[in-house]
């Protein structure tokens, strides 16, 4: 059984990070997308609502699996039999974090966790959760960057109305 992981601070996912979900879930038989619990960050939603908000956008994708981690990816990789991670690129300015994170978990895993980047769709390659934040925090449109009731629950964080046109 081929299964990956899907890491990330999903905070909140956009439909980016379904886009990728959705086709990662279609190459491997399992997906287990997983949340990073940062304690360096201070994230707009806990780890809890994430986990939950996740679970909600891909309910329909039986073979996805939502968790959260702390710490290293490679421990937490090895703790659960993992030996791919996905990532998705959406420009040439991801390529080199990522390039750099990717080579060093081969290397600190001892060649026991790969990463497989997936291209983001185009019409995805723009967004970025911290821009659907900000746009969100003064009242602006994001229905075309996360679900419904993400674009809700990111508004009432910021206790604030979307702006109508
Ligand atoms: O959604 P993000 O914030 O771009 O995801 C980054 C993530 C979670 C994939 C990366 O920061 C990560 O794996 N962090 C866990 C700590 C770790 O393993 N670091 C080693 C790589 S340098």
């Amino acid at each position: 059984m081929k299964r990956a992981v899907y890491p990330g601070s999903f905070d909140p996912v956009t439909y980016g990070h379904l886009d990728v979900i959705r086709r990662a879930s279609e190459i491997f038989d399992v997906l287990i997308v997983s949340v990073l619990n940062n304690q360096g960050k201070t994230p707009l939603f806990s780890v809890e609502e994430r986990v939950n908000i996740l679970k909600k956008a891909t309910e329909d994708i039986p073979n996805v699996q939502v968790d959260s981690f702390s710490g290293l990816l490679i421990n937490y990789a090895a703790e659960n039999n993992l030996h791919v991670a996905v990532r998705g690129l959406r420009a040439i300015t991801d390529f080199e974090y990522e390039l750099q994170i990717a080579q060093t978990n081969r290397k600190l895993s001892g060649g026991k966790l790969d990463t497989m980047f997936l291209t983001t769709s185009l019409e995805y390659a723009y967004l970025s959760s911290s821009s659907v934040k900000e746009i969100a925090s003064f009242g602006g449109d994001i229905s075309q960057c996360v679900p419904d009731f993400v674009a809700d629950m990111i508004y009432q964080k910021y206790n604030v109305q979307k702006v109508q046109h």
